[in-house]
């Protein structure tokens, strides 16, 4: 018999999760404005969810987000016939024939890829996205450099290499009150007057600034795309709305089951390095989860576990292939009873990453691959 840990990875849940997305982006739409598009982003095979479930769940997204070009590939054969963009572009020469082989969309970045794009023959032209760094200090153009980078990729377009070109930023922290103010006030300064469509807003943009994007910043006569991550996944990118304020659900849930429970004395430690004593007579359990799993090493004693529908908490470390539970108030819990470590009817992955002093983005996306996945 395999070990009991099973992630279960709900497709109604994505495609839910994705309707809302669009279902905002329609509310806050102005007069004259052109319905914004919506890139699912799929990285990391599928921020830990797979390709497989992804194009199950996203199947109403205008296009799936990556970057690896052998996720692009799997998403191809499964039969993904909407665009698809590979969010760091190029990284080598031979890059451009497989983006030509599968009709991927390229992020340009950074002047080597425009260079490829000069040097490698392609009998199709491809559509770009020209990035600008405008405050995150990771990939793209300074604003100051953008037309210059706009304009070779012109050049490219007239030589029959290029067939649409969209202006792409990333925010650094979309989630905050003023989160897109000074990055959009760089981008709309360095593009106006550009021809081409815009792409700019993650989960936490999209979910916090899509009114005052739409009333103060998309022009008319173009197409936004917005591209959102972890809210597809019911993971909330903002610090004071949890997900379901934010009406997503947890697509993703990780259950194992106890594989034993025992009786131990007040003063006894727990554990490795007994960092966990009891402070009174208790019954603790043992769940089959452990940081070869992907639960998180550093998820403190207190980090809660659903049991039977309720709360539960962990005690002690985290161990490779366990961890310990505190079963106190669970009377009635036996060896064999199913332990959520995150979704549906335990905590959410934002309430574990939080007490682990992580992200959910980082919980979901480092379930290992020992523990089988489960499509429902
Ligand atoms: C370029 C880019 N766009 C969009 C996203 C999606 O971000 P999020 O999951 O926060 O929505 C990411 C993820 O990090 C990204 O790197």
């Amino acid at each position: 018999m395999p070990r009991p840990i099973c992630a279960t990875i709900n497709c109604a849940a994505l495609s839910e999760n994705l309707a809302s997305v669009k279902q905002l982006l329609s509310r806050v739409q102005t007069e004259g404005q052109t319905p914004p598009k919506t890139w699912a982003v799929v990285k990391a095979d599928a921020y830990g969810h797979t390709i497989e479930a992804a194009f199950v769940g996203f199947a109403a997204a205008d296009g799936l987000a990556l970057l690896d070009f052998e996720e692009a590939a799997r998403a191809r054969q499964l039969g993904w016939v909407k665009p698809i963009l590979m969010l760091e572009g190029a990284f080598d020469r031979s890059d451009i024939p497989v983006a030509q082989a599968f009709g991927l969309t390229l992020v340009i970045h950074e002047a080597r890829q425009l260079a490829w794009l000069a040097e490698v023959p392609l009998s199709e032209p491809l559509n770009v996205y020209l990035k600008m760094n405008t405050g995150m200090h990771r990939l793209g153009f300074e604003p100051g450099d953008y037309r210059d980078a706009f304009e070779s990729l012109q050049g490219l377009a007239r030589a029959g290499k290029v067939h649409e070109i969209t202006h792409m930023t990333h925010f650094a922290y979309a989630e905050r009150a003023d989160g897109i103010e000074a990055p959009m006030a760089r981008f709309v300064e360095a593009v106006e007057g550009l021809p081409g469509n815009w792409c700019v807003s993650n989960s936490a943009a999209t979910l916090a600034h899509s009114a005052a994007f739409a009333l103060r910043w998309a022009p008319a006569g173009i197409t936004v795309w917005v591209r959102p991550g972890i809210c597809l996944y019911g993971g909330s990118p903002l610090a004071k709305q949890n997900a379901a304020d934010l009406g997503l659900r947890s697509a993703m849930t990780l259950r194992s089951e106890l594989i034993s429970i025992r009786q131990v004395r007040a003063g006894e430690g727990v554990g490795y390095g007994h960092t966990f004593v009891a402070p009174k007579d208790m019954r603790v359990g043992v769940v089959a989860c452990g940081y070869a799993d992907g639960y998180p090493r550093h998820a403190p004693t207190g980090t809660p576990v659903g049991i039977d529908g309720t709360h539960a908490t962990l005690i002690g470390r985290v161990s490779m292939d366990m961890i310990t539970v505190d079963l106190s108030d669970h009377p009635q819990a036996q060896v064999g009873d199913v332990v959520v470590l995150w979704g549906d009817g335990g905590p959410t992955a934002d309430e574990v990453a939080r007490c682990a002093g992580t992200i959910s983005y980082e919980l979901l996306t480092a379930v290992t691959p020992r523990v089988p996945r489960r499509f429902i």
